[in-house]
């Protein structure tokens, strides 16, 4: 049982590391109020506060804590917008005990607008000093699926994915490293969808800034990504439009029909890259309703199937016929509500009229799939993508990257991360490219953790028990953990290293230990 036998062994050497580091003398929150700080930057407030007294959207600080708020005005070129005119807001936990001599950089979610103290308490309680930010605007009416001022402002656009974590990073490391009279030993990031995106960023854009970059269901491909959305929401409406019932009676259909060939019954398809599957057989036949009296689904009508087919092939551009972005995997069907309404409601609608066509009046439906695919290139990809598959910079001074993506993603194409990898491999040449970069695809693995509607499928993914050794010792992960599923039980699944995907070997189908990575 090898396999096994490798897992204790990270697990010891990590609890090992973890042990040396030592609480180091502080020099005192307040005396980081007069700290001298690069252009633009301001301290608005130090202050410490004792374990338990910070609640973080339910999440409470274990450790003494000294916070440290503050701005920097950027993009001064730039025409300013009415809502947060060109200022990132920026925040720093410093553990006054505990610390664990790392600094974790945490990302943002969808338009951001706001900091993620939650996810900054998440990593202060594992003993970093960490730090997070609002991306670079305030996004005051944040819920407002209408307009998002910022993105008619171009610097706040381009900070919003590309700029804001290294903005933060800068003074947030500075600050750390006067705090504990010490620089961090090591500097990790960790953002998801966004902020996958925003990892990509880093390591494209500011590749000496950090050792280890998480960076999980990227939209790092952000301008196709929306023009996914606005596909997969103008196939799906009017009579194409299929109801959750209808949703999760294909992917009901679609699991047993590929579940097995893991040879493991879990409810899930390890990999649906080998699962056959012809939607067309669950067609109406003449005349047969696709409910029953009580609203049961027992077959879809044809413009379904046909909405369904135009989900799993993705947008192609209707003149050069080349794909604007992979399609969404077998299996993640009871995920696409949301790819009905609400994604290109308030992402594509908005990038469209906003930085594409400067339009707020534009109508989504009038996107024409040929010449317009060259205008968003032109226009939104230089702002908000991050796609270069040359990160040699990155890998040369030794950093590693971390990608995670679920089979059954709401948002991304599952694909996307896998076609990428690929495209980096052909860059860089396949021996480099994995001595520094991993993709783990998650069965039955929603949008930055659970999909709702998978929930036995584990949704918390352990990521920095592998990154942590593979940066500071080299020890290149060949399994992750994930736990925590939905349903509250203690499934907990064996997540690997893509091309490889987990194999049964014995014991509790559950349990991931049963499983080896080939
Ligand atoms: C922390 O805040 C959450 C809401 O964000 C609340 O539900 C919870 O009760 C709070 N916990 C404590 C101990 O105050
Ligand atoms: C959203 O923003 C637009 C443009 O400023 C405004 O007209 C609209 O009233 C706002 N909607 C809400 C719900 O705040
Ligand atoms: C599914 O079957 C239909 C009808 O036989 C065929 O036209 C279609 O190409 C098939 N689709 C796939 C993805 O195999
Ligand atoms: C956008 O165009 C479509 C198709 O022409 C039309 O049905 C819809 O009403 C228009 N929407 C708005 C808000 O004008
Ligand atoms: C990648 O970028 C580096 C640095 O700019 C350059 O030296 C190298 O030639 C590039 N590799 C490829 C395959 O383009
Ligand atoms: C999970 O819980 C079940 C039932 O309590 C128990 O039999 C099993 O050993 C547990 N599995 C793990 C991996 O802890």
């Amino acid at each position: 049982m090898g396999f096994i036998r490798t897992c204790i062994l990270i697990s010891t050497t990590l609890a090992a590391v973890y042990a040396r580091a030592t609480p180091r003398k502080a020099t005192g929150c307040n005396s980081l109020a007069s700290a001298a700080l690069d252009e633009g930057y301001k301290i608005t407030g130090t202050e410490d506060f004792a374990a338990g007294s910070v609640n973080a959207s339910g999440v409470i600080n274990k450790f003494d804590l000294c916070r440290v708020q503050g701005t920097l005005t950027y993009g001064s070129g730039d025409v300013p917008s009415k809502n947060g005119a060109n200022t990132l807001t920026w925040e720093i936990y410093l553990p006054t005990s505990d610390y664990n001599g790392r600094f974790m950089v945490v990302g943002n979610g969808g338009y951001a607008g706001y900091i993620d103290e939650e996810s900054m308490m998440v990593q202060l309680n594992l003993g970093y000093a960490t730090a997070g930010c609002d991306s670079g605007h305030s996004l005051a009416a944040n819920g407002n699926t209408t307009y998002a001022p910022f993105l008619a402002n171009k610097a706040e656009t381009e900070a919003w994915i590309h700029n804001s974590i290294a903005l933060t990073t800068t003074v947030a490391r500075a600050l750390a490293t006067e705090y504990y009279a010490k620089a961090p030993e090591y500097s990790y990031y960790y953002g998801c969808s966004t902020g996958g995106a925003q990892g990509f960023a880093l390591a494209q854009y500011y590749p000496d800034m950090f050792d280890g970059i998480y960076a999980g269901s990227p939209g790092n491909w952000y301008s196709h990504l929306v023009l996914s959305f606005l596909w997969n929401g103008l196939h799906t409406a009017g009579n194409g439009y299929m109801s959750q019932d209808a949703l999760n009676f294909i992917t009901n259909s679609v699991v047993s029909a590929c579940d097995a060939i893991d040879g493991v019954i879990d409810g899930l398809i390890e990999n649906p890259l080998l699962c056959e599957y012809n939607i067309t057989e669950l067609e109406c036949a003449a005349g047969q309703s696709s409910t029953d009296a009580d609203g049961t689904v027992l077959c879809l009508t044809s413009a379904q199937i046909e909405a369904a087919e135009a989900v799993y092939t993705g947008p192609k551009n209707l003149v050069t016929g080349d794909e604007i972005y992979p399609g969404l995997s077998l299996g993640s069907e009871n995920g696409w509500i949301y790819q009905e309404t609400v994604l290109y409601e308030t992402y594509t609608a908005l990038i469209l009229k906003e930085v594409v066509f400067g339009n707020l009046a534009y109508n989504v439906s009038s996107f024409n799939w040929g010449t317009d695919v060259s205008k968003v290139a032109t226009t939104a990809s230089p702002l908000i993508d991050e796609i270069s598959t040359n990160l040699s910079f990155f890998q040369e001074r030794g950093g590693k990257f971390i990608v995670t993506q679920g089979w059954a993603d709401q948002f991304n194409a599952a694909t996307w991360p896998i076609q990428h990898l690929k495209q980096i491999q052909a860059t860089m040449g396949t021996a480099t490219a994995d001595s520094f970069f991993e993709l783990f695809m998650v069965p039955g693995g929603g949008h930055c953790g659970s999909n709702p509607e998978y929930t036995h499928v584990p949704g918390t993914y352990d990521v920095m028990d592998v990154l942590a050794p593979w940066v500071e010792q080299g020890i290149r992960p060949t399994e992750m953990l994930s736990e925590t599923p939905p349903d509250g039980t203690n499934t907990t699944r064996k997540l690997c290293p893509w091309p490889d995907t987990a194999h049964y070997v014995a014991g509790d189908v559950d349990d991931w230990t049963s499983y080896t990575c080939s």
